[in-house]
């Protein structure tokens, strides 16, 4: 079977547990889009690995991983995480594939990225690993992929032509001295050097897989809210993130995917900049941040938290094909008094029922909230669903209705052993 995997929030929903418990029941594990602005730990054997480039399935022996053709990849993070790997004893060859038609982060766009959140009075609050500036190179066609780096007069042209303006929009517009040609050369070839034996056809290689009946399951990075089409425009990352990307950005054609399944937080959090209707006041979020540990994987900066939003995962079910949900962190509603869903929106006196994308209405928007009573015992000893509290059980059966979707899986805690499974 092929699954895909997706967020059906703002990211950080703890897809990395769901993809770990995946991983084990299939053959092959791509990513599809993003790049190492995803970031997520796993323990495993009592050590502690942070991927932000290679599915973690790669701990998993025998398991093919690959990063697709839609993904973006800063070679210095990707050949960190190997050595990282290889130290820890982990095997990969064989066994670790990288597209060669994915684009390849330069310099340039790491530091593009940083001062134009400086330069801008509307800031994004970037990851500031060069992500959008690699996509938009993509788009206007001067990106530099794979396989140009393993083809050194390829890469030198395109290079060269593409320093000749970069450096001097660098200098005009942004009073920076601009990049060496020779420098990001020479690093460039040394890191085509150490990935050559990873870049192969990574789309044939799927399509062989489908053909084979092996089963794939394609992890998504980042969440729905945070697509370039459908995420809270402009605040969003550069990819679609939405399973749609899944074909797109590894060369399955989407007649060969059977199933879709969400993630989302018990509650809702959000990093960076950006419209969040149901965002708890200070205090409270303040509570609940160090309550969930919520601080970015990759940048470390505190995320922010709020209330559930149905209307929002909703959206996130119809988008994505969503059949099965998994909700994660339920734990860390244990012990409130109250628990509010907000299923509704109102602005200048008008309810919204469906997500609203004018801005205006999205940053103003009172949410309109089902407040349930929350449950005054611990959700992390349950094994069963029926172990539960019964107001954790009406919760998400609360959940489970106004999103019409099946939950088919309940996470309590952050080892694999604290998890629900519903079928
Ligand atoms: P970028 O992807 O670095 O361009 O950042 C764009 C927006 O997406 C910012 O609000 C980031 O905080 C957010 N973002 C990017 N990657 C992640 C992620 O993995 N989890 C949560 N938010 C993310």
């Amino acid at each position: 079977m092929n699954i895909v995997i997706v967020g059906a929030q703002w990211g950080d929903e703890g897809k990395g547990k769901m993809i770990d418990i995946l991983s084990r029941k299939v053959d092959y594990i791509v990513r599809y889009q993003g790049g190492n602005n995803a970031g997520h730990t796993v323990v495993a054997g009592g050590k502690e690995y942070i991927f932000h480039l290679i599915p973690s399935g790669i701990l998993h022996k025998g398991k093919i991983c690959c990063i697709g053709n839609g993904v973006v990849v800063d070679p210095m993070v990707l050949i960190k995480e190997i050595n990282d790997l290889r130290k820890a004893g982990i095997h990969i060859d064989g066994r670790f594939k990288i597209s060669s038609l994915a684009h390849v982060i330069l310099p340039y766009h790491r530091i593009l990225d940083q001062l134009r959140e400086t330069k801008r009075t509307q800031r994004i609050g970037t990851t500031g690993r060069g992500i959008g500036p690699c996509y938009a190179d993509k788009i206007i066609r001067c990106g530099i992929r794979m396989v140009d780096l393993l083809n050194p007069g390829v890469f030198r042209d395109k290079l060269k032509d593409n320093l000749k303006e970069k450096n001097e929009i660098f200098k005009k517009v942004y009073d920076h001295p601009g990049f060496s040609f020779d420098k990001i050369y020479e690093e460039y070839l040394d890191y085509a050097k150490a990935l050559s034996g990873y870049i192969c056809n990574v789309h044939l290689l799927l399509n062989d897989a489908v053909d084979k009946k092996k089963d794939i399951l394609f992890e998504g990075a980042q969440g729905t809210f945070l697509d370039i089409d459908f995420g809270t425009y402009p605040f969003v990352t550069s990819s679609s993130t939405t399973a749609g990307g899944a074909t797109i950005g590894t060369g399955v054609s989407p007649v060969k995917i059977d199933k879709v399944i969400g993630v989302a937080k018990a509650y809702t959090t959000r990093v960076g900049e950006g419209p969040f209707p149901t965002e708890f006041p200070p205090a409270f979020d303040k509570f609940m941040r160090n309550k969930g540990n919520e601080f970015g994987a990759t940048t470390g900066r505190p995320r922010r938290c709020g209330w559930f939003d149905a209307v929002m995962v909703k959206e996130s079910v119809l988008l994505n094909g969503i059949s099965e949900l998994a909700i994660m962190k339920l734990d860390i509603l244990d012990n409130l008094k109250n628990i509010k869903i907000c299923t509704g929106y109102k602005y200048k006196g008008k309810k919204f029922r469906e997500f609203p994308y004018d801005f205006e209405v999205l940053s103003n928007a009172l949410p309109i909230y089902k407040e349930m009573p929350g449950w005054d015992s611990l959700t992390t000893k349950a094994k069963k669903y029926r172990q539960l509290p019964g107001n954790a059980k009406n919760y998400l059966s609360f959940l489970q209705d106004v999103l019409n979707t099946k939950i088919s899986m309940i996470s309590v805690g952050s080892s694999r052993e604290e998890t629900i499974f519903l079928d």
